[in-house]
């Protein structure tokens, strides 16, 4: 039986058949389609794999995560039952730290309501492994997330999504899209410049050469969610690394084996991920009436979580972790580390203090 074609056989084959694709369908399909994309495959977190997330680095980011859930959880009064969403579990590691605290808290775990959406099977059977005694439920889509108060955590997951980009020429803004030049992946444009008016404000003087990313697909995933906290009352916490005013400038890259990658050399093989534009997802969430709380730093996030009080606590209870616990503090808050780059987002429902967030 012939061999089926491979991932970029199929990218290449649908460019000849139907021309250039966009840079979201070639993301999208680079990432998630159903049987080669990048995240259907093996899970790649972790030293052996191609990249390493917060929650990966240490247990404190949870357990600060899951004091910012339970904290919320209080003060919307305790309620019985409470969904709690994770976008992309990744290994279920996040969650299961998070957990660990939450269910401290008296009455938390007869309330909670355990939902994850995550599109990789074998990191699904991870977050089964880990999580199984919480109860979770997978889900498909956004348009029921439980009927009570729904917090919602995201490590990493809007800058997955995919993006289409915009280039500035002197004739207007094109779609930037993905050909074939003499047989070989190659950016080109979209003959036709889009009307200057579906460009935001934010980037309509810029110069020629310009690259605009426009996140839709994680805007449309913040405004479903936005709209449903908005009826039902909680938060949406996403951490990742982005820009806090919608701006140009180009952020799609490729990760392989802890190291850049050609984002078109290898599809299906390599990470592609974007910067998040939180000010568009800020706007996704103002518009479905949440307030969006100033964009923080994750060193000012997890330093007023106190991640300085639980590495002493963790280092005096390990003594002979001490050193790595504070090489993984270090790692998380300092600012030529992940400290500035990654930055917490919090759009809640009106009236909710978002620890970490005011000082
Ligand atoms: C960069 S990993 C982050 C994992 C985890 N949050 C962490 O911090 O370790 C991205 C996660 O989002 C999931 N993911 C990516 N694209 C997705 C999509 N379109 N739908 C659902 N899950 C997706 C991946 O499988 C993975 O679990």
């Amino acid at each position: 039986m012939p061999d089926s074609p491979t991932l970029p056989d199929l990218i290449d084959m649908q460019i000849r058949t139907t021309g250039p694709m966009s840079v979201a369908t070639y993301m999208g399909l680079c990432l998630t389609h159903p049987h080669k994309g990048y995240y259907k495959g093996a899970d790649p977190l972790g030293a052996a794999g191609d990249f390493i997330t917060a929650p990966e680095i240490s247990q404190m980011f949870g357990e600060l995560v899951g004091f910012f859930v339970v904290n919320l959880w209080q003060q919307m009064g305790q309620p019985k039952a409470c969904t709690l969403l994770e976008l992309g579990p990744g290994r279920g590691t996040l969650m299961a730290d998070m957990l660990r605290v939450a269910c401290r808290a008296e009455g938390f775990r007869d309330a909670l309501d355990l939902r994850l959406f995550e599109t990789n099977p074998a990191l699904i059977a991870e977050q089964n492994a880990r999580l199984e005694a919480y109860d979770p439920n997978w889900i498909q889509g956004f348009d029921t997330v439980g009927d009570g108060p729904l917090l919602v955590v995201a490590n990493e997951f809007f800058d997955a999504l995919p993006i289409r980009q915009f280039v500035r020429t002197t004739q207007g803004w094109h779609e930037r899209v993905v050909g074939l030049l003499e047989g070989r992946r190659a950016f080109g444009l979209s003959p036709t410049p889009l009307p200057p008016s579906v460009m935001p404000d934010a980037v309509a003087d810029a110069a020629p050469n310009a690259i605009y990313e426009a996140a839709l697909a994680g805007t449309e995933v913040m405004s479903r969610l936005a709209h449903t906290v908005s009826t039902q009352g909680g938060a949406i916490l996403a951490i990742d690394y982005g820009y806090a005013m919608t701006q140009t400038g180009e952020t799609l890259q490729g990760i392989r084996r802890h190291a850049y990658a050609d984002v078109l050399a290898s599809p299906g093989d390599t990470d592609l991920s974007a910067h998040v534009d939180f000010n568009a997802l800020g706007d996704a969430a103002g518009k479905a009436g949440l307030t969006v709380h100033p964009l923080v730093s994750q060193a000012r996030f997890l330093d007023r979580l106190g991640i300085g009080d639980r590495a002493k606590a963790l280092g005096l209870a390990n003594p002979g972790a001490a050193a790595d616990i504070a090489a993984a503090r270090r790692r998380l808050t300092a600012p030529d580390q992940m400290g500035d780059l990654f930055k917490a987002f919090c759009a809640a429902s009106p009236g909710l203090v978002p620890p970490g967030f005011s000082p």
